[in-house]
């Protein structure tokens, strides 16, 4: 019997062996990362903040965004993310828009379960372009009803040395970005935060210690380079998630909490953002 038959003949060849395995092991790869993609977690950030008084060394801002309750996003989702922000006894919690998708039925849902935060310091918002697109004046009468403070276009300073502000949407709303600073101390490190990261390109250099933002969902399915090619939108290109230098400061962008369009994110997982600062003469800001 020719050698190649006899191979053959005892089963499946070495190489074919190692496609098999290969394909398994890729296929494999793709559930998990696809099953991993879909759980919420938090991201820790230690920020040293130039011009931070020691007095607030240590304190802590939860940011999150992005919730759309709706269809696609249960309740159970939004009761999960409260409670795990809760569980970060932050100082401060900051919350970045686009609480619904299309139905402004989904607000009162959404809203009982964010009136549930808690923080020394209050829990703040401004819109994100899905509150404009369904009428922003359905989003500023239902969060009027809740404990949660509506911060667009303006800011208020914590005791001891630090502005916190709230920027309106690039996209749909109108960003003032000096009447939100107008209030704050000279020499005080700033911490703004708004929906869309495109912002950050039309605003003065050096105007925030940290810009916060969200609207992009990490990409929700992000494949390295596809995705960036595939977008539909060009404005989406530039910003995707994590820090970014930017002229008016740093910027970090959260993948956001829940998820639009498609019931689906891959590679692009949500979040909730925990930043501590702390006092450093060579830090941020
Ligand atoms: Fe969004």
């Amino acid at each position: 019997m020719p050698e190649k038959e006899k191979n053959d003949a005892r089963g499946p060849s070495r190489r074919e062996f190692m496609r098999k395995s290969l394909r398994g092991a890729l296929a494999a790869g793709f559930v998990f990362s696809a099953a991993d993609s879909q759980t919420l977690s938090i991201t820790r950030n230690t920020l040293p903040l130039k011009g931070l008084s020691p007095v607030l060394s240590g304190f802590k801002i939860a940011f999150a965004s992005d919730f759309h309750h709706g269809p696609l996003v249960p309740i159970e989702d939004i009761r999960n993310a409260v409670k795990m922000i809760n569980g970060l006894f932050a100082d401060v919690i900051l919350l970045g828009g686009d609480y619904i998708s299309k139905d402004t039925s989904y607000y009162d849902a959404v809203f009982a379960q964010l009136s549930r935060l808690s923080a020394p310091y209050g829990v703040y918002s401004v819109p994100g372009n899905h509150e404009y697109w369904t009428g922003v004046s359905t989003y500023t009468e239902k969060l009027a009803r809740t404990p949660i403070v509506d911060l667009t276009n303006t800011g208020f300073t914590v005791r001891g040395g630090l502005y916190i502000a709230g920027l309106d949407d690039e996209w749909t709303g109108a960003p003032g970005a000096d009447a939100a600073v107008s209030a704050a101390p000279a020499g005080v490190p700033r911490i703004v935060f708004t929906h869309n990261p495109c912002l950050a390109d039309s605003l003065p250099p050096e105007y925030a210690s940290l810009i916060l933002a969200g609207h992009t969902h990490g990409w929700q399915v992000y494949v390295p380079m596809v995705t960036r090619w595939a977008m539909p939108i060009d404005t989406m290109r530039k910003y995707r998630a994590g820090y970014y230098r930017t002229p008016a400061g740093l910027m970090y962008v959260a993948r956001g909490v829940g998820l639009y369009y498609m019931p689906l994110r891959f590679c692009a997982s949500p979040e909730i953002v925990l930043f501590t600062l702390v006092p450093s003469p060579l830090g941020e800001g």
